[in-house]
C-alpha cells in the first residue's frame, strides 16, 4: 500500500477489534517483543511507541514508567488511544499524531523505542534515543501467508524484490545500531470456520495486492486453500513475522 492509502486504511480501521474472529494463535518460536521491552525497561524509562493505533498493546503489555509517548500518524487512531487511555487510568501515558517518517520528538530522550507492525525510519530512531537506549521492531514478513498469496495470485509484499525483513534489518544496520539481530516469527492462527476465515480475510492488508475492495475473494482458491490447509476440522494461517532488536551505541 502507498503512504496515502495506508493512511485512509487505517483512519477507516481506527476502532478495530479481531476478537469477533475468535483465532486462536499457536506461536511457534520465542522472539517475543513485550518480554524484551519488559526485561529492559525501569522505573524511570521513557519509551516511544511508534504507529501505536488505538494503545491496545501499551496499555496491556507497557509496563509502568516515568513516560510512554504513543505516536500515530492518523488522528482518529490517536482519538481512540485517548479515549482508551482515560478508561484504563494508566498514568505517565500520552498519544500524539506523529508521521514515523517524519519524527518530532526530542533528540537523545527515550531508553526503548518499539515500533509493531508499523514502517519505520532506523536514522530518526537513533537520533531520538539515549546513548545505549533500546530499538524494538516487530514487522510482518513478505512469506507471512505465503502458501495462501501463492493460490490466490498475489498479496503483501509478493513483489518485493527483497523481503522487509531484510530491508529493515540493513536500514537498522546502516543507521549505526550495535548488537543488531534479525529473528523470524513463525506463528499459527485457527479459525473455526469458512465463514469467519473468510470476513478476517476481507478485514486485513494480507491479500490487498489481490482482492478488489468490495468485491469477494475468488470462492474456488478460497476453497481449494481451505481444502489443503485444514487440520482437526480448523482453518489454518501460517504466519511469518520478524524481530530485530539493536542498540544505540554508548
Ligand atoms: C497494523 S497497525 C499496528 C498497531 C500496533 N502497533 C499493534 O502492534 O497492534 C499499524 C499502525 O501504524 C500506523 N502507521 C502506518 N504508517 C504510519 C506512519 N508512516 N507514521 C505513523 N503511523 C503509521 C497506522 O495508522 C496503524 O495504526
Amino acid at each position: 500500500m502507498s503512504h496515502e492509502s495506508d493512511f485512509e486504511y487505517y483512519e477507516k480501521m481506527a476502532h478495530w477489534s479481531f476478537d469477533e474472529y475468535g483465532i486462536h494463535e499457536e506461536c511457534l518460536t520465542s522472539w517475543d517483543l513485550y518480554g524484551l521491552l519488559n526485561s529492559f525497561a525501569t522505573p524511570d524509562s521513557r519509551i516511544l511507541d511508534l504507529g501505536t493505533a488505538g494503545g491496545e498493546k501499551i496499555l496491556e503489555f507497557f509496563p509502568d514508567c516515568a513516560e510512554i509517548l504513543g505516536t500515530d500518524f492518523s488522528p482518529a487512531m490517536v482519538e481512540t488511544a485517548r479515549a482508551n487511555l482515560a478508561k484504563s487510568g494508566r498514568k505517565n501515558i500520552s498519544f500524539k499524531v506523529m508521521d514515523n517518517l517524519n519524527m518530532d520528538v526530542p533528540d537523545e530522550h527515550f531508553d526503548i523505542v518499539t515500533a509493531r507492525h508499523t514502517c519505520t525510519d532506523p536514522a530518526q530512531i537513533l537520533r531520538c534515543l539515549k546513548p545505549g537506549g533500546h530499538f524494538l521492531i516487530r514487522g510482518v514478513d513478505k512469506y507471512d501467508c505465503w502458501n495462501l498469496k501463492l493460490i490466490m495470485g498475489g498479496g503483501q509484499g509478493c513483489n518485493d524484490a527483497v523481503p522487509i525483513s531484510i530491508a529493515d534489518y540493513e536500514n537498522v544496520l546502516k543507521a549505526g545500531f550495535a548488537d543488531v539481530e534479525l529473528v523470524l516469527i513463525h506463528t499459527r492462527e485457527y479459525f473455526k470456520d469458512r465463514e469467519t476465515f473468510k470476513a478476517f480475510l476481507g478485514a486485513v492488508p494480507i491479500l490487498s495486492d489481490v482482492a478488489i475492495e468490495g468485491e469477494p475473494l475468488d470462492e474456488k482458491l478460497l476453497n481449494e486453500y481451505i481444502a489443503r490447509n485444514t487440520i482437526g476440522g480448523m482453518i489454518v494461517l501460517y504466519r511469518r513475522y520478524y524481530g530485530i532488536s539493536g542498540r544505540k551505541p554508548v
